[in-house]
């Protein structure tokens, strides 16, 4: 007799909403009209609305395939490619690459790095190793943020709060509103969640003064500072400028300790490779433990996937070890973030001369890879169904989806619909 079929140890699991941006994509993916855009996932789009593998990508691939090494498959450390995160470390922090002042040397004390799966394995391992070893309260995100920071530190097990951060009525940053929740709600160990340049999704960044302001927040009310820093030369086509704000906090204030979350997706289009890289900042008297952090990092990265893979990291390696890769990678970096504010002022030039009901000068003062369109929901949902435009319920829209040959349509699109939905 074969005995009864028990009820599955799973009985009651209910299934969790989609991914909205992948979940997005997937239906663009099926949508068979020919006019469709893709507004929605933040990936870099030619004018022709292909993929760009960077030229300088495609050439260290085809040296490192000549250069035939044996090693190529082999095992990484367990903290990655060694000389991977030395580069990334080096990027982000912008020690020089091949010289090293005493200045210099003791700044990178401070500093515990380690090879990860990408943006989003950084801010995983960071947010698990925070949760073990930290043992913060809260983690601060901003509202909005990127919908995947929530997931993150959810299932980090830390319980988070926001700060607000947009201004619907001005379209701008809020920043009175984050300094304000942060002063006075914030408490001492919390951590603060910041997007270290292009802000995702508002695509609005605090001033340099404003930068100023929440490092000595930070400092004088005891918060503990995470940078996302996922578009570094991607937002201005400058890695100096868009790594202002993390280098400003690392330089500016030596007794606290930070966190940086570095991700090379978007600015080598290295997508689905996963490359990025974790940081743990001590504080300038604290650098004797570096060791300790970074064993306990390693701990942590061996018991989850051993070591970060070495596809990507080995490209990013040999484009930032070579003076004439890394010039060509600067200029590639100039191409895509040039593409993108020049498309942020042609939407912005047809909404204008169609007379969109609205204000748009939001679309050219925002920076890197979205723009917060204003757009309602019923307004998201209008332009996919009627125009097969696609984008965030939010009205977060990937600019890199624009093109010359779709920009007037998706200005029309708009237009149309802000005056007919509400
Ligand atoms: C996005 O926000 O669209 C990208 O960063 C892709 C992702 O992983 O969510």
């Amino acid at each position: 007799m074969p005995s009864a079929t028990l009820p599955s140890v799973l009985a009651g699991l209910d299934p969790v909403p989609l991914d909205e941006i992948f979940a997005l994509n997937r239906a663009f993916a099926t949508d068979p009209a020919s006019q469709k855009v893709s507004l929605g996932v933040g990936v870099y789009r030619t004018d022709d609305g292909k993929p760009w593998p960077l030229p300088v990508v495609e050439k260290a691939e085809k040296q490192l395939l000549d250069e035939g090494s044996l090693f190529r498959h082999e095992y990484s450390a367990i903290e990655g490619d060694v000389a991977f995160v030395e580069q990334a470390r080096n990027l982000m922090f912008g020690f020089d690459r091949k010289t090293e002042s005493p200045k210099e040397k003791e700044a990178k004390k401070r500093i515990a790095s380690v090879q990860t799966v990408a943006g989003t394995g950084a801010n995983h391992l960071g947010a698990l190793f925070l949760k073990t070893h930290m043992k913060p309260k809260n983690v601060w995100l901003s509202n909005p943020s990127w919908a995947n920071h929530l997931t993150i530190w959810e299932v980090a097990g830390v319980s988070y709060k926001t700060y607000p951060y947009y201004n619907a009525a001005t379209r701008s940053l809020d920043f009175d509103g984050m300094m304000s929740a942060l002063e006075n709600e914030g408490q001492e160990g919390d951590i603060v969640l910041l997007h270290a340049c292009a802000h995702n999704p508002t695509g609005l960044d605090p001033t340099k003064e404003q930068w100023k302001a929440i490092a000595e927040l930070c400092e004088r009310k005891k918060l503990f500072p995470f940078f996302d820093s996922a578009y570094q030369g991607f937002a201005t086509g400058s890695v100096e400028d868009d790594a202002w704000a993390v280098r400003y906090f690392f330089e500016n204030k030596p007794s606290m300790e930070m966190c940086v979350a570095q991700s090379f997706s978007k600015n080598f289009g290295l997508y689905g490779q996963r490359v990025g890289a974790f940081h743990y900042v001590l504080n300038v008297e604290s650098t004797g433990l570096q060791e300790a952090v970074f064993s306990n990092l390693c701990n942590l990265i061996r018991g989850e996937f051993s070591m970060g893979p070495v596809g990507g990291s080995t490209i990013v390696k040999k484009v930032l070890t070579d003076d004439n890769l890394t010039s060509e990678w600067h200029d590639n970096l100039k191409t895509m973030s040039s593409r993108i504010i020049s498309m942020r002022k042609a939407l912005y030039d047809e909404l204008t001369r169609l007379g969109t009901p609205g204000t748009w000068e939001h679309i050219v003062q925002q920076n890197g890879m979205f723009s917060y369109t204003g757009l309602t929901p019923g307004q998201v949902q209008s332009l996919k169904e009627k125009y097969h435009v696609y984008m965030l319920k939010s009205g977060r829209i990937s600019i890199s989806g624009l093109s010359k040959k779709n920009v007037t349509y998706v200005a029309q699109a708009i237009d149309d619909t802000v005056r007919n939905v509400s």
